[in-house]
This record gives C-alpha cells, sequence and structure tokens, in this order.
C-alpha cells in the first residue's frame, strides 16, 4: 500500500537525519516502528504526510508512493484527501480553546458529505469518554483524553491509512493499554496503522510487523513476534534482555557493532 524508497532526509540543507530508508507498509497491518529518542522516526513520518516542508526539512532522495503513485512533495492536505493518509503527529495536536466536539468538526473541514454528525457518533463510540465531556474545552481534557481527541480527529477525515506518532508518550500504563486496544480494533474496522512508538512493549503486542530505526537507518525488521523475542530488542528496547544489566561499555559495543552493519 505505502512504500518507502531509500529516502535520504536534511533539515536545513544540513543535517542529514534519514540515511537510506526502505519499508513498506502492507494494507491491513499494523506497522511499528521503534528506535530511541532522535533516531528519525518522527522526520520519517513528516517525510510521507507531506510536513517535512513546513519543518524546514528536504527529502533529497528517494520516493514515497501511494499504491504505486509517488506522493513525494505533495502538500499535506492532497496527501490526506486524494490518498486517504492521515498523520496524528506528536505531542496530541487539538485546539485547546475549542470544545471536544468543535475539534471533531474542525477536523471534518476536508469533507463535502453531510455525514459528519454519524461519524462523530462512531468516534464517541470508540471513545465514550469523549462523548461525556463533548461540551467541554479540550485544553481541561486529561493526556491520555486529548490523545483520544486527537485520533478522533482523524477518524473524522476518513483515512485508509493512519500514521500515529507515539501516542502513548507521557500516559499511564493502564490508559496506554486502552488506547492501544482501541487503536486494535480500529485496525480490524479495515484501517492499516503504522505506529511509530518508544514504548516497544505495547505496540508490538498489537503490531504484524515492525522496524527498528537507529540514527536514520533500518537496522532490523521482521514480525512483531520476532521482534519481541529478538535479544538486542530485549535488551535495548524492552528492557529485558537475558543478561543482568548491560554496561556502558556493553552499550556502546553494541552502538559499534551497529555501525557496521
Ligand atoms: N525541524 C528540525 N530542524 C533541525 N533538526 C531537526 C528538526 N526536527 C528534528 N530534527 C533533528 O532530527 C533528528 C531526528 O529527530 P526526530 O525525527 O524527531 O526523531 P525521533 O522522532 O525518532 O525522536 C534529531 O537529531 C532532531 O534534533
Ligand atoms: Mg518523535
Amino acid at each position: 500500500m505505502l512504500s518507502i524508497e531509500n529516502l535520504r532526509v536534511v533539515y536545513h540543507d544540513v543535517i542529514s537525519v534519514l540515511n537510506g530508508i526502505s519499508l513498506g507498509v502492507k494494507d491491513g497491518e499494523v506497522l511499528i516502528i521503534i528506535g530511541a529518542n532522535g533516531a528519525g522516526k518522527t522526520t520519517l513520518l513528516r517525510s510521507i504526510s507531506g510536513m517535512i516542508e513546513f519543518y524546514d526539512g528536504d527529502i533529497i532522495e528517494g520516493d514515497v508512493k501511494m499504491d504505486g503513485t509517488s506522493i513525494k512533495g505533495l502538500d499535506a492536505t492532497d496527501i490526506m484527501k486524494r490518498f486517504d493518509l492521515t498523520y496524528v503527529m506528536e505531542d496530541r495536536p487539538v485546539f485547546w480553546y475549542l470544545t471536544i466536539e468543535e475539534n471533531l468538526g474542525a477536523a471534518s473541514f476536508s469533507r463535502w458529505d453531510k455525514r459528519v454528525k454519524a461519524d462523530m457518533e462512531e468516534v464517541f463510540g470508540y471513545f465514550p469518554v469523549l462523548r461525556s465531556m463533548k461540551g467541554k474545552r479540550a485544553g481541561y481534557a486529561s493526556g491520555g483524553e486529548q490523545q483520544m481527541l486527537a485520533i478522533g480527529m482523524a477518524l473524522m477525515t476518513k483515512p485508509k491509512i493512519l500514521l500515529l506518532d507515539e501516542p502513548s508518550l507521557g500516559l499511564a500504563p493502564l490508559i496506554t493499554e486502552e488506547l492501544f486496544s482501541i487503536i486494535s480494533q480500529l485496525n480490524q474496522t479495515g484501517i492499516t496503522i503504522m505506529l511509530v512508538e518508544q514504548n516497544a512493549h505495547a505496540a508490538l503486542g498489537i503490531g504484524t510487523r515492525g522496524y527498528v530505526v537507529e540514527m536514520g537507518r533500518i537496522v532490523l525488521d521482521g514480525t512483531a513476534q520476532e521482534l519481541l523475542e529478538n535479544e538486542d530488542v530485549r535488551e535495548f528496547y524492552l528492557g529485558s534482555g537475558k543478561k543482568e544489566r548491560k554496561s556502558y561499555k556493553d552499550a556502546k559495543r553494541y552502538k559499534r557493532r551497529k555501525r557496521w552493519l
């Protein structure tokens, strides 16, 4: 469905962040991207969704295709409308001074049909807590509720593929669990998901396949199960390796080994 081919991205013409990333997202799956802070995950999603220029970034090589058609360099709204690809940015982008209901309404700006009310009901079906506070300003909602609203807003655009940037960031484990189970339900209704996460355990738990990104490169890929069982992933992303605790020296050696891959 979505294919990323040898993508190289720089910021401000000089800061090289993605160094030749290639990957594919298949129709109907939940694809997980894991990687440490600064690995380039957000940059990858910005490059796919048409947001990279907004951040003074440039795709200097490679291509991004939806069902075989290049979407590289297209405007973000265009990508959303024509290719049904919606990106939920990190940090829960909601309008603080609008109510929950107004936020959902604002998110349907690209729609011309009259099903907005019905779709809002559908969103409330997934996130009942939003219904109970629909007249409240989003700025007063908790982190978890704002994340649900951000995803609800994305649903109002009727996406075929949804890109989620670290939805669990800063949320309590129980809320994360609830959120991920809803993401899984959304996938079961036919929405393809590309999920970027530092919370590797929760993400791989609902994922089909995954990639590990380090310093703008893919260093590992496999089925979600394979990654959950992989020793390096367990050691560095799940914090539960076989050996007791890695020393700093071991970590450095690991990084050096990875660089030569
Ligand atoms: N707008 C920007 N201008 C310059 N550098 C940026 C910009 N956005 C991100 N970066 C840098 O790119 C690198 C990767 O960032 P990012 O894609 O946000 O990683 P991640 O989402 O994996 O934490 C970081 O070193 C970050 O400082
Ligand atoms: Mg990020």
